[in-house]
């Protein structure tokens, strides 16, 4: 008989989860064993801070349904999403770099048609984004479809009103036979993670910034190239360097130019202030 004692509980723990049936599962569970215990050893962890980490994940799953997933938070203000990303995304250095999903995409979003406003009703300075979707060797992508999604004003996207029951500040959008798309919306502003939950309790406790840099999420799914979840940031906006999830790449920097009246490159007329910006997406092969 084994006696399990504080030096071999690890190796016992690993050795049994290895034994998973799927190899993977067995592999993933067994350096999850080592890791877990490594980090209990390593700052020496108490009973007491043991019962308030489990306390704070029941919260964690208690406040996430299916418009918050606070789950998702957690990794991505520890890095861990972006880590992920950034693993399994080691693109040629000419595609558009991938970054962070995020917990607040919707599937099936609206189709509009180039340069139809997304923006319908929601306060804030009209932007005009336009390009066209590339391969690696600079040829335009026809009939790609960029599902695109953005914060209102106050900083909260459509799943967290819950008085809206419509699609809100989220479009497809498909690029041409030659590539070019237009989206328009209202210019993102800056904005922090939700800070109403768990997160934010943990966040609140520290000196790290809740702030998100002003951005929209493209999402671009083409057959024959490599799915590219990404953002476009605006270019000289607050929290670029701090942003909380990590999501920030310089490739996604995009400048604003400002503009005042006339019309926009589909002809329509706008008045007062508005942005043009202009950014071509690149694509990988599958
Ligand atoms: C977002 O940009 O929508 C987002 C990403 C990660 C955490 C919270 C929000
Ligand atoms: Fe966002």
């Amino acid at each position: 008989m084994q006696l399990v004692t504080e030096d071999n509980i690890t190796d016992l723990a690993a050795a049994r989860w290895a034994t998973a049936h799927d190899p993977r599962t067995g592999e993933l569970m067994s350096a999850l064993v080592r890791h877990l215990h490594a980090f209990a050893r390593e700052v020496q962890l108490t009973e007491a801070e043991w019962m308030a980490a489990i306390q704070w994940l029941t919260r964690t799953g208690q406040i996430s349904n299916d418009k918050r997933e606070e789950f998702i938070l957690t990794s991505d203000v520890l890095g861990l999403s972006m880590l992920v990303v950034q693993m399994n995304q080691r693109l040629d250095p000419r595609a558009t770099p991938a970054t962070v999903l995020g917990p607040f995409h919707i599937d099936g979003s609206p189709v509009r048609e180039y340069a139809e406003d997304m923006s319908e009703g929601v306060r804030g300075t009209p932007l005009l984004l336009h390009g066209t979707v590339r391969d690696l060797d600079g040829a335009a992508i026809g009939g790609a479809v960029l599902d695109v999604w953005q914060a209102d004003d106050d900083g909260l996207y459509e799943s967290q009103h819950a008085e809206v029951d419509e699609a809100r500040l989220r479009a497809k959008y498909t690029a041409r036979e030659d590539g070019s798309f237009a989206i328009r919306t209202v210019a993102p502003l800056g904005y922090t993670i939700p800070m109403d939950g768990p997160v934010g309790e943990l966040i609140s406790r520290t000196d790290i910034s809740e702030f998100r840099p002003a951005h929209f999420h493209v999402l671009l799914n083409v057959p024959g190239y490599r799915p590219l979840i990404t953002h476009l940031f605006q270019e000289g906006a607050d929290y670029l360097d701090s942003d909380v999830v990590f999501g920030v790449k310089e490739q996604l920097v995009v400048r604003y130019e400002p503009r005042e009246g006339g019309t926009m490159p589909d002809g329509t007329p706008v008045e007062g202030p508005w942005f043009e910006a202009t950014y071509d997406f690149v694509l990988q092969p599958a």
